[in-house]
């Protein structure tokens, strides 16, 4: 089943029973959507994100169901483009129900259309696997959506059984329940939300009897998620309480691009009919063999050729700059592959001939694309031309490392990506050409902070300056220090930050660790980190000279190249659990935090791990 047919046949099966098909909105969220949610992203990120209004309780003209495939962009994986399944750009079909149907009749028809030959995909249902919100707090267990869900099985003869709370399958079982970080579904810090339930599909039966954690089997994508279904029961205000939802609504999304890899039995979502023509051509000129290189060509052109159809111009700030970015890498790995110079503008048109038919403003806006991209290169090439320039004369900054290995400094790195748009990957081709590596850890630090200055003002953007959310904001980022301090202790002094996002909603924290964090290693850091906020520790901060600060603090991220440096410390003076490198804010006193909730662990990449953590 080709992509076309798949999001024709959702549109159908739910408008045959009583959805109005809706257009897809573009891709920059509308001032409405800004002013009504604190989301920091600067596209518009999933189907609901453009219904946030009408889930609030405001009158939808076409009704209390509604049915789209939504155009989305997110760009925070931008790296991981080029594996087997991240995209910056994709399509997400979905569902509505505004005060309407809610929970029995999601959940029926999701399974109905999963597994219906005849009106659906007709996926295998003994490969169905589905999670369910295992409750937080004053929120209970989604006993609901269990029995729900219990009862389809048993009617089709399929095992039904019940995770514990060890979250492990066993021989017959077949519904997960899962903690706040994987089962409650928000799009930013505020707004309507609600535990969801999630489908996954089994891409590897022949791969024995699934016995252990759910969690590995989804990281080993062995399990993929198909669909979510959310049920929102409540707004969450800005001061973090939960307020019953007039109406209760249904938001559930289906990735395109995922479910066409899953229905056709492919491993990569680049194996599918919506990146074969794309590839095709890319290869038709392509003088360097380089699978990676072909895919982000292909992923960023789409990209683009969205963005720019709904508006957006390269800049040097907010969606303006990400546009450029991926432009850019697009440029770069085109010339990585050796491609004809007339090759990205014939993607362009690839790209408008296959989703025209969906998305009729690239018709119309396809001659501005072209021109805007090749403008765009154009550009590029100048700057490329500067920053060569740039980076030979600053040969005299280089580094060696205790390896005898020369290093280009972060900083280096991090002025050629900023002023002259070069991506790291090719200042680190540069050095490489002359035996040199860069110094990618200070790069990160430099950059993350940069992301966060952008993000700061994206969110006051969107915000209109409310405070009260950007103390969550702080209270994350004391709970940052100490879930470091802790994961040091718990894991090794070989734990090394690389990187960090924190909304008011939660903390994401990766690390460097080789493997998985057990059970026992996770729980030892949520007892040390609620430990030292039960203990009351002062937060206290003191500015130094770097050499000083350099003996005795461990590096975040800002501030490093400055002569005097900011150290926050955690701790009563000679018995610090944490000293930073840190620009701040803190809290005062960790007391102030709360309790604190690691909500999920994973992998990111070989040999870095995921934290997203929460404060209750
Ligand atoms: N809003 C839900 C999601 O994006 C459906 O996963």
């Amino acid at each position: 089943m080709t992509s076309d047919e798949i999001r024709q046949k959702f549109l159908r099966f739910f408008e045959k029973r009583g959805h109005a098909i809706i257009p897809s909105a573009p891709l920059v969220p509308s001032e409405e959507i800004g002013a009504v949610t604190s989301s920091q992203t600067l596209f518009t990120t999933a189907g609901m994100q453009p219904l946030i209004p009408y889930l609030l309780g405001k009158t939808h003209a076409a009704g209390t169901r509604l049915v789209d495939a939504q155009k989305c962009v997110r760009t925070g994986d931008i790296d991981d483009v080029g594996d087997n399944r991240h995209l910056t750009f994709f399509e997400m079909l979905g569902n509505w129900s505004l005060g309407d149907y809610f929970k029995r009749e999601a959940i029926e028809w999701s399974f109905e259309f999963l597994t219906s030959k005849t009106e659906g995909l007709g996926l295998d249902p003994r490969r169905l696997y589905v999670t369910v919100f295992k409750g937080d707090g004053a929120i209970p267990r989604d006993e609901e959506a269990i029995a729900i869900w219990q009862e389809i099985f048993k009617k089709h003869n399929l095992s039904n059984g019940v995770a514990g709370d060890d979250e492990r399958l066993a021989p017959g079982v077949r519904i997960i329940p899962l903690g706040v970080g994987d089962n409650f579904w928000i799009a930013g810090a505020t707004g309507p939300c609600g535990g969801d339930t999630e489908m996954f599909y089994d891409t590897r039966p022949d791969g024995g009897e699934m016995k252990g954690k759910f969690g590995d089997f989804v990281d080993s994508f062995r399990l993929i998620e198909i669909w979510n279904d959310v049920f929102m029961e409540f707004n969450k205000t800005a001061d973090g309480r939960y307020e019953p939802l007039e109406t209760k609504n249904v938001d559930t999304g289906m990735g395109l691009e995922r479910t066409t890899v899953v229905l056709n039995n492919k491993t990569s979502v680049f194996e599918t009919d919506i990146f074969a023509p794309l590839l095709e051509k890319i290869r038709a000129t392509t003088t360097r063999e380089d699978t990676k290189a072909e895919r982000i060509v292909a992923d960023h052109i789409r990209a683009a050729t969205f963005m720019i159809a709904d508006g957006i111009t390269p800049s040097n700030t907010d969606r303006g700059y990400i546009l450029r970015r991926i432009l850019r890498r697009a440029v770069r790995y085109a010339d990585v592959l050796g491609l004809r110079a007339t090759t990205l503008i014939d993607l362009v048109y690839v790209v408008v001939q296959k989703l025209s038919p969906t998305y009729h403003e690239l018709k119309t806006k396809s001659e501005h694309i072209k021109k805007t991209i090749q403008q765009e290169e154009e550009k590029f090439r100048i700057t490329l031309r500067e920053g060569m320039r740039e980076f030979k004369k600053r040969e005299h900054e280089w580094t060696t490392t205790d390896a005898s290995q020369k290093m280009v400094p972060g900083k280096t790195v991090f002025d050629l990506f900023q002023t002259y748009g070069f991506p790291v990957e090719l200042t680190e081709e540069l050095a490489r050409e002359q035996d040199a590596i860069i110094d990618k850890d200070g790069f990160n630090r430099l950059m993350h902070e940069h992301q966060e200055l952008s993000r700061a003002g994206a969110e006051k953007k969107f915000k209109g300056g409310l405070g009260d959310t950007s103390e969550m904001s702080v209270k994350y980022h004391t709970a940052t220090h100490l879930l470091n301090a802790a994961l040091r202790e718990v894991l090794g002094p070989h734990v090394g930050q690389k990187g960090s996002n924190i909304t008011p909603e939660r903390l994401r924290f990766d690390f460097s660790n080789p493997e998985k964090l057990t059970d026992e290693q996770r729980k030892k850091v949520e007892e040390l980190v609620n430990g030292w906020i039960t203990e009351a520790l002062p937060v206290t901060m003191r500015e130094m000279p770097r050499t000083e600060a350099e003996k005795i603090a461990i590096h975040a991220f800002n501030e490093k190249y400055s002569d005097t440096v900011r150290v926050y410390s955690i701790g009563h003076e000679g018995n610090y659990i944490s000293r930073e490198f840190c620009g701040g804010p803190h809290v005062t006193n960790t007391s102030e935090l709360g309790h604190f909730k690691i909500a999920k662990e994973e992998a990111v990449s070989a040999g870095v791990r995921r934290i997203k953590a929460t404060l209750h």
